[in-house]
């Protein structure tokens, strides 16, 4: 089951309530060193533990990825961090705030894009963006001036005074980005920001989402099943597999823990002649001979391609084609979990 549907509709509903939106200057105030921190959150749906006991702390400012196949816990996570679903056990807090306790002080510091955007298909984009201006308490002047700020991000042109019904996934998908910014968090929140989008609207989703980290210093809490997504935009990865959490670290440092880099040589001739001449480069751990190819393990593999290169040059083989391959995080979770992570596989 996906979770969330009505999620947004009931952080909306819950921000009805006597709220005034904080000043700029009050957000500004908020120097937390440490966003998002969580200590053995967990999460039970009758026998099913969706989230079993996770640790972590996600630093200001810091973009980090939930790395996760189908029913992994990424959505129960992001539910309980933003206040629409309450904790089996454990603590956590966000943006200086107990999610259980200070829900309020939470939800005017978040924005929050759910895996299944709950957009009402008969208001425009603009009416949808007001009125989550006024669920946050925006005064009139502001709400003008941040309305036409997101319009900026949801980027879809003269649909914006269209129906939400008439919208492609990806326009809605962008305007449910714009609608969760509009009361300029400090920490922002989605799941599953691309699943299901074309390839070019993921790759704007992707800069939008860079920009906002990048420029505005803005944490980012973002689920995904795309090993390159992760790969590409989050300075650190949780790998989340049955509601624990089973590796964190950077990309680079997740990729380099289960492995080195491997340098691929196919050769003519014997393979065996090549052995010798590579030995002696320094970074070289282990060579391996594979029919026609010769396997070079190595630590820094850019590095050591070119006194390969150079190495082969000298022999009497030739070489037909050498490539690098480095490590990958679907290596990382393969070895973790016995599973592949690659969309639609379940856990
Ligand atoms: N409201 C609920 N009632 C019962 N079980 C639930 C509920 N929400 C989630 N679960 C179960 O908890 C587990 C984790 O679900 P969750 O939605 O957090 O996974 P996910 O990692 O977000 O998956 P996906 O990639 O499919 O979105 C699953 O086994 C799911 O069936
Ligand atoms: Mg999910």
């Amino acid at each position: 089951m996906k979770a969330g549907g009505t999620g947004r509709r009931k952080l909306r509903t819950a921000m009805c309530g006597p709220m005034s939106y904080p000043s700029r200057s009050l957000l500004a105030m908020n120097s937390e060193s440490v966003a998002i921190s969580a200590a053995g959150l967990a999460r039970a749906f009758g026998e099913v533990n969706a989230v079993n006991g996770v640790d972590l702390s996600v630093a200001s400012g810091e973009m980090y990825g939930f790395l996760g196949p189908n029913g992994a816990g990424k959505s129960t996570m992001v539910r309980m961090l933003t206040t629409l679903l309450r904790p089996t056990s454990g603590s956590a807090r966000v943006a200086g705030f107990d999610v259980a306790q200070e829900t309020e002080a939470v939800r005017l510091r978040i924005g929050v894009a759910l895996q299944d955007a709950a957009l009402d298909p008969k208001q425009t984009g603009r009416e949808l963006l007001d009125l989550q201006a006024r669920l946050y308490g925006l005064a009139k002047r502001d709400r003008q001036r941040r309305v036409d700020e997101v319009i900026q991000i949801a980027n879809i042109g003269d649909a914006i005074d269209r129906r939400i019904s008439t919208y492609s996934g990806g326009m809605a998908r962008r305007l449910d980005l714009a609608a969760a910014l509009i009361h300029e968090p400090i920490v922002l929140f989605l799941d599953e920001p691309t699943t299901g989008l074309d390839p070019a609207s993921r790759q704007t989703v992707w800069e939008e989402v860079g920009r906002l980290n990048r420029e505005l210093g803005m944490t980012i809490f973002l689920t995904t099943q795309y090993l390159e997504e992760a790969d590409a935009l989050c300075d650190r990865i949780g790998i989340i597999a049955d509601g624990k959490l089973v590796a964190e670290g950077t990309p680079t440092a997740l990729k380099r823990a289960i492995g080195t880099d491997v340098i691929i040589v196919r050769v003519s001739g014997d393979p065996e002649l090549v052995r010798g001449r590579l030995a002696d480069i320094p970074d070289v751990e282990r060579i391996d001979v594979r029919g026609d190819q010769v396997l070079i393990s190595c630590a820094h593999g850019a590095a050591t391609i070119s006194p390969v290169a150079v190495a082969l040059a000298d022999s009497d083989v030739e070489v037909r084609d050498l490539t690098l391959r480095t490590p990958t995080l679907d290596d990382v979770f393969l070895q973790l979990t016995g599973g592949h992570l690659t969309e639609g596989t379940a856990a």
